[in-house]
């Protein structure tokens, strides 16, 4: 049985004062659901130290060298001393498009992060024992062109290059439909469950009943419980409805079975 999962991406928002108070407002979460909140880098060390019993702590990227000149980066062996259990890998917001970031004309990705410079980083937490929570999902025009299955693959095709089975099934991934981020669009709960099982029978049929698939764009305490209800999602990655204690509880709630 997999267990739900439910991941606070708080972005670059909070304080270390309003990150302690929202953390210490999470106490007495069901046991039943798994919790990651993702702060800042600044905020992370700080954060996992002050979470309360069932609530870990991830990173929201990394990068895949441990340590050297690199300036700027924050390697998944320094997530890792600073208490984090996951790491985010290929988000939308840090993912770019073919080379071509254009954040004027409007671009989603503003880091320029590629199939393969994904797959670096997923093993990278990997090789230090860190959960990496995969981001994968369309844009509208790729939605619109008919070829979300076609992204994705080619998304899950590039991070999971080399992967064993074993590896696989430790993984997270969480499908994020673009259109749906920050944008209060959720994508429709039997539409975004369709895609979720597209995303667990791209696996081997071993690690199928094992891989976690979430979903995130636009979850909130009123429809987390329609989306957590389908059988191929199992939890969400939360960004704007994270950053209140209150909402995210009942997110949290949503998700226990
Ligand atoms: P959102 O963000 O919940 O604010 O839409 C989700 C995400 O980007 O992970």
């Amino acid at each position: 049985m997999r267990k739900p999962l439910v991941a606070g991406n708080w972005k670059m928002n909070m304080t270390r004062a309003t990150g302690q108070a929202l953390v210490a407002e999470l106490s007495g979460l069901p046991a039943a659901v798994e919790v990651v909140v993702c702060p800042p880098f600044t905020l992370l060390a700080e954060i996992a130290a002050h979470c309360p019993a069932g609530v870990s702590t991830g990173g929201q990227d990394c990068f895949w060298v441990p340590n050297g000149a690199f300036t700027g980066q924050i390697s998944a062996e320094m997530l890792d001393d600073a208490g984090a259990r996951y790491g985010i890998v290929g988000h939308s917001e840090t993912r770019g498009r073919f080379g071509k970031l254009d954040i004027d004309a409007g671009d989603v990705g503003y880091f320029a992060e590629t199939n393969t410079t994904v797959r670096r980083k997923m093993e990278a937490l990997m090789r230090v024992g860190l959960v990496p929570i995969l981001c994968v999902g369309e844009t509208l025009a790729e939605r619109e062109a008919g070829r979300t299955e076609d992204v994705i693959r080619e998304q899950l095709e590039g991070a999971f290059q080399g992967f064993t089975e074993g590896d696989m099934a430790k993984t997270v991934v969480a499908y994020e439909p673009v259109w749906a981020i920050g944008t209060g669009q959720t994508c429709a709960a039997d539409e975004a469950n369709r895609v979720c099982a597209f995303i667990r029978q791209w696996f081997p049929a071993g690690v199928q009943n094992q891989v976690r698939v979430l979903y995130g764009g636009s979850v909130k305490a009123e429809n987390a419980a329609e989306l957590f209800g389908q059988s191929d999602i199992d939890g969400g990655l939360v960004g704007g409805a994270s950053l209140d204690a209150a909402g995210f509880r009942r997110i949290v709630e949503a998700a226990a079975p």
